[in-house]
């Protein structure tokens, strides 16, 4: 920096040099006209775009902007339109998983992989919340990865959970604090593999425990009562002991006492969340977790009478409709019939629409060959 006279008199510099020997000094030139005119244009375009899009903050909102265009509606669009090209791909398998029984789709590597595979973000999306992203449970929440069931690993109990819900019902058991200390001890000593005290055992057996643990300790799956002999907690806690003394106290699902255990499970099949395709592909997704149980390959239906499907005598509509008829009537004498089949019959009927009535027909005889299977009336679709 100098204070030196200006050695460049006629020249456009601002007298400010930057070295001892006056050469490095800043001018006064006016910038290029390409750089003007781009500023102007940007300029321009900050006010363009702000009231194109929505863009200036407005009393807690901000405004819409001239384009209607938001970022969320964008996304939507890009969402929906994702959701029709998957719609459209895998529409036969969808048709295919909703025709048909669970256990068809179970033996079926391709269906069963389909329904796995595109189940796994439902299932992160209702139940990983409480069940862990693997179904390997949480405090409170059954363990859905392993073959101890409370209900039952088989497709139809697994199923039944699901659209019903589940809410286990233990009272809380009449007896002293000391009964109860010897009680527990006996549970864990039995859980952990040994004889337990003989007094323990004594009040197992007289206390009312063995009408729904059973005497052997196995539990009973159609009550949700606990195996108490594999050590395999259901109320999993850090200190063991005092959990088994909770539960034995103050049972399970006792509105009315505050202490007691709590155990509701959701039924999905009375909320609008999912739809009846989902559940199945979520009791198939939960079966395959790994501890469901084995399925029996699906034998033709059995000679039993009852699940013998009928067979149209011709293709004419006539035929077709009454077989359907037949059919859908033994489901509904098995209580297995799939809710949608009545309908499809009906409008097949309204419309004289022979595809239809096969449709319904196959859908009748699906359901009665997983009626034989499953030998009981299962859950209705
Ligand atoms: C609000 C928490 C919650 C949510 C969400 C939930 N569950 Fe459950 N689920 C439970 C509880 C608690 C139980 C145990 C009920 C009992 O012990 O009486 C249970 C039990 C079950 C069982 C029976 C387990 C057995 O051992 O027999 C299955 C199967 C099951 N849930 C599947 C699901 C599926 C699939 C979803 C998602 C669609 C889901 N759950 C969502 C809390 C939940
Ligand atoms: C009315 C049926 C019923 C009776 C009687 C009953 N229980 Fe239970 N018990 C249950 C059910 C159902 C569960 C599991 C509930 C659930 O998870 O939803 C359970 C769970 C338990 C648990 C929790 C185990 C775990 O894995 O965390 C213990 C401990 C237990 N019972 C002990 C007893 C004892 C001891 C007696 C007798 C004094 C007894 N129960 C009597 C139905 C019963």
């Amino acid at each position: 920096m100098s204070e030196h006279k200006n050695p460049y008199p006629g020249e456009n510099n601002t007298g400010h040099f930057w070295d001892d020997d006056q050469d490095v000094r800043e001018l006064n030139n006016r910038p290029p006209r390409w750089y003007m005119v781009a500023m102007y244009i940007s300029a321009i375009s900050v006010v363009v775009y702000a009231l194109y899009f929505p863009a200036i903050p407005w009393f807690g909102d901000n405004t819409k902007g001239m384009a209607n265009w938001s970022s969320i509606d964008e996304l939507n669009e890009s969402v929906a339109e994702l959701e029709k090209y998957r719609q459209e791909k895998f529409a036969d398998k969808e048709k295919a998983i909703s025709e048909s029984s669970l256990e068809e789709i179970v033996l079926n590597d391709d269906l069963r992989e389909y329904a796995v595979k595109t189940t796994k973000v439902l299932f992160g999306e209702n139940c990983a919340a409480c069940h862990g992203a693997g179904g390997q449970g949480n405090d409170g929440f059954p363990v859905l990865a392993d073959d101890d069931w409370l209900f039952g690993g088989t497709l139809s109990a697994i199923s039944a959970s699901i659209i019903n819900g589940r809410q286990g019902n233990m009272p809380k058991m009449p007896m002293t604090a000391d009964e109860a200390n010897t009680l527990a001890d006996y549970i864990l000593a039995v859980g952990s593999g040994a004889a337990g005290s003989d007094a323990g055992k004594a009040l197992y057996m007289t206390k009312g425990c063995i009408g729904c643990h059973s005497p052997t300790m196995a539990g009973n799956q159609a009550l949700g009562a606990v195996n108490l002999s594999d050590g395999i907690y259901r109320f999993k806690a850090d200190d063991q002991k005092a959990s088994v003394l909770r539960t034995i106290t103050h049972g399970i699902n006792q509105a009315h006492d505050p202490q007691s255990q709590s155990a509701v499970m959701p039924a999905f099949g009375a909320s609008n969340v999912i739809d009846t395709v989902q559940i199945k592909k979520l009791a198939v997704y939960v079966h395959q977790l790994g501890g469901g149980v084995k399925v029996k390959a699906v034998t033709k239906a059995s000679a039993d009478p009852r699940y013998t499907p009928v067979v149209a005598k011709s293709d004419s509509f006539a035929d077709v409709i009454a077989a359907a008829e037949a059919n859908y009537k033994k489901n509904l004498d098995q209580g297995m019939a799939w809710r949608d089949t009545g309908k499809m019959i009906k409008k097949a009927k309204k419309d004289k629409d022979v595809v239809l009535a096969e449709k319904a027909n196959t859908q009748a005889v699906n359901a009665l060959r997983q009626a034989s299977v499953a030998g009981t009336a299962g859950p209705t679709f």
